[in-house]
């Protein structure tokens, strides 16, 4: 063979490991099996023995390696890993303040001091420590359950092997954020879209001597939760992670005002470029942990911290078409399909235009100049049209009517809160009637926060759905293994890895699953509502058979949206086929009550009226926090009734009839043991 040839052979080998890596790591999913993979780099290793001339910076002899995540030992947080709420203006920002005020029952607005902290870029890890030994370290996984890397963690120099400080508490998990600096990223061999995916390849190596050749920090932020801590701060916490030997973001601040934090958010944006560390925005927590304990959680963020985001980059592009895709729960979204440019380092060639009314209101057309906006992780989006640069045969674009999946008709719900029609439109169809719509329902099934099956991504649902494979959630779990070997791309250690992956999933907490059904309105916060009202499957199950839904109408936090939802789920067909199946293979465990110690255990409440000094959400979140069941009607399953001022009369007449035991607030907050 002519060395050229050769050349042209070793090169092109070069170019496909390239690209399965980048893929790998940048979409963390890969393009091949193991096997054909593992192949492809043996044959360009002997190709370099056998021609010496051959030499490439991205030949694997210079990478470090590939690896699938599934090697990680799952472990559950003893205290989840949750995320933020962004703010993107100086309006964001007071609502979330106003927020906070509303929920302390505050009259007037006080001066809350926040920690202002600059947000990196990197992935999130949390470090057990105990008896002052680092123990173990897990990666945020979905927020509930994280992989142990704790060998890869190790390697970091950051992290601390042993704290002999006296006051380091002897049991704590401390969370903070591993990332690596923008002058080691440009001086690395290996090619990753930029430094968080280099990161969060080299944290998932399996041989922790290749995460060790990459240089990877850490900056501790927070902690998950401690034994014998003694701290009332934020800014405290800071300083205290930073006598422990942990590294801190320098630019750390403490602020009172919004005011100031905008300045400083200004002041940090501005000096961006010059940082070594990618930061996309400012996180504001509420200083004092009293406050932060009160305002607590709202679904899967808490209401004392939010992200301020740095404002986005935009850049100018062509539309070249307009696609309609349909949702799980039907929503039609108009994506524009543009001109590929790059925004913030990214390339881009497909930006929202939301809604229907969207593209009404600024009247978006095919072939338009548009400015497109992509801030950090939100979806690209149109900011505008240049409508002095549309030729003039252009036309407005037209909104298909009928459901370019299946041909229902769609409809605009009107919305009983506004009192106007919805902006989004939907097809009518119901279930798995629609074949976009059944997509979108079993991607959601098997997603992180559903039944999380690893190595079952959105590309295997569609290309099992295309060959028949999958058509419901049920099929997942009865898949014919030996087809699957024989189809392109899937080897016998990849098929293997998938039966292990949903094997493991056949058990799965009553809220995930009714979470993953993917039923209208009801999110993971309230999935956790019914599941913990009905306790188990069976009486999920039941629901079936009972048309007034008589049984979650109680439950404070679900509403007339959310049950007439259910009640269509369970009157579908083929809902009531995928459940009397899934049932035959699934373990679904029955909700175990934790935190049944509190005073209020096994005792429901409501209130009426409005109470003094506390806010409804916080009365709530206290009744919760002390073990008791908050429930939204009056009916013999009521303990207690707690009245405030200007209570209504009929639900204490009610209460009244039933005997039920009416009490105002100082008798509730004496059965809290507290001060009203
Ligand atoms: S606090 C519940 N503090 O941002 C509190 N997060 O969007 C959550 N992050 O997953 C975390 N710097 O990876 C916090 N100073 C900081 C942070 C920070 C970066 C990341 C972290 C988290 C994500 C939340």
């Amino acid at each position: 063979m002519e060395t050229s040839q050769i050349k042209k052979i070793y090169k092109e080998k070069i170019k496909l490991y390239l690209k399965y890596n980048k893929f790998y790591y940048d979409k963390s999913r890969s393009l091949v099996d193991d096997s054909e993979f593992d192949n492809l780099k043996k044959e360009i290793l002997l190709l370099e023995k056998k021609y010496t001339f051959l030499k490439s910076d991205n030949s694997p002899s210079k990478l470090v390696g590939y690896i699938p995540s599934k090697i990680f030992k799952k472990v559950k947080h003893k205290v989840p890993m949750l995320s933020l709420s962004n703010a993107f203006d100086e309006e964001d920002l007071k609502n979330f303040e106003k927020k906070i005020c509303n929920f302390l029952s505050l009259k007037k607005m006080i001066d809350i001091e926040y920690s202002a902290e600059p947000k990196i870029d990197g992935i999130s890890a949390s470090l057990i420590y105990r008896d002052g030994k680092f123990y173990q370290g897990l990666s945020r996984g979905d927020g509930s359950e994280g992989e142990d890397i704790t060998e890869n963690l190790k390697t970091i120099k950051d992290i601390p092997d042993e704290i002999l400080i006296k006051n380091f508490p002897n049991n704590i998990d401390i969370r903070g954020e591993v990332y690596i600096k923008n002058s080691d990223f440009k001086s690395l061999d290996i090619k990753f879209a930029n430094p968080r995916n280099a990161a969060s390849g080299s944290l998932r190596q399996k041989d922790p001597n290749n995460t060790k050749k990459i240089p990877l920090r850490f900056i501790a932020y927070s902690y998950g939760y401690s034994e014998n801590i003694s701290i009332n701060k934020q800014s405290e916490l800071l300083s205290n992670l930073k006598l422990w030997g942990f590294q801190i973001n320098k630019f750390n601040k403490t602020i009172v005002g919004i005011n100031n934090l905008l300045e400083f958010h200004k002041k940090i944006e501005s000096m961006k470029s010059k940082i070594d560390f990618d930061i996309d925005g400012i996180v504001y927590k509420v200083n004092d942990f009293d406050l932060q304990k009160r305002l607590g959680y709202a679904s899967n963020a808490p209401r004392w911290a939010i992200a301020h985001k740095f404002s986005a980059n935009s850049s100018i592009s062509k539309i070249l078409n307009i696609e309609i895709q349909v949702g799980r729960t039907g929503a039609l979204t108009p994506v524009a399909k543009i001109k590929p440019v790059r925004i913030g380092g990214v390339m881009v060639s497909n930006a929202t235009l939301h809604n229907e009314d969207e593209i009404i209101r600024k009247d978006i057309r095919i072939g338009d100049t548009v400015t497109v906006e992509r801030a950090g992780d939100v979806i690209p989006h149109v900011l505008s049209v240049d409508s002095l640069k549309r030729k003039k045969s252009s036309q407005k674009f037209n909104f298909p009517k009928k459901c370019p999946s299946c041909g229902s008709l769609t409809i605009k719900d009107f919305n009983e809160t506004t009192k106007k029609n919805d902006a989004v439109r939907r097809c009518t169809s119901e279930g798995y009637e629609c074949e976009k719509i059944a997509i979108e329902k079993i991607k959601h099934f098997v997603s992180k926060e559903a039944f999380n099956i690893d190595g079952f991504g959105k590309k295997i649902v569609e290309n099992f759905w295309n060959l028949n494979l999958v058509k419901f959630p049920q099929d997942i779990f009865k898949l014919d293994y030996k087809k699957i070997k024989s189809l392109d791309g899937w080897g016998e250690l990849s098929v293997s890895n998938l039966k292990y992956s949903i094997d493991q999933k056949k058990t799965i907490s009553l809220e995930k699953f009714i979470y993953s059904l993917g039923i209208r309105h009801i999110g993971q916060e309230n999935a956790k509502l019914i599941a913990r009202h009905l306790k188990t499957s069976a009486n999920f199950f039941e629901l079936a058979n009972d048309k007034e839904m008589q049984d979650i109408l109680n439950i404070d936090g679900i509403g007339d949206t959310q049950i007439k939802s259910i009640k269509s789920f369970f009157s579908n067909k083929d809902n009531l086929k995928v459940l009397s199946e899934i049932k035959k293979v699934l373990i679904i465990n029955d909700v175990i009550q934790i935190n049944q110690r509190g005073p209020l255990k096994n005792k429901t409440f409501m209130l009426t009226g409005k109470l003094i000094g506390i806010s409804r959400a916080e009365a709530k979140s206290l009744i919760e926090q002390n073990s008791g069941k908050i429930i939204s009607n009056v009916n013999k399953k009521l303990d207690y009734l707690i009245i405030g001022e200007k209570p209504t009369s009929k639900k204490v007449n009610t209460a009244k009839e039933l005997k039920i035991n009416i009490i105002n607030q100082d008798e509730w907050m004496k059965m809290l043991n507290k001060r009203g």
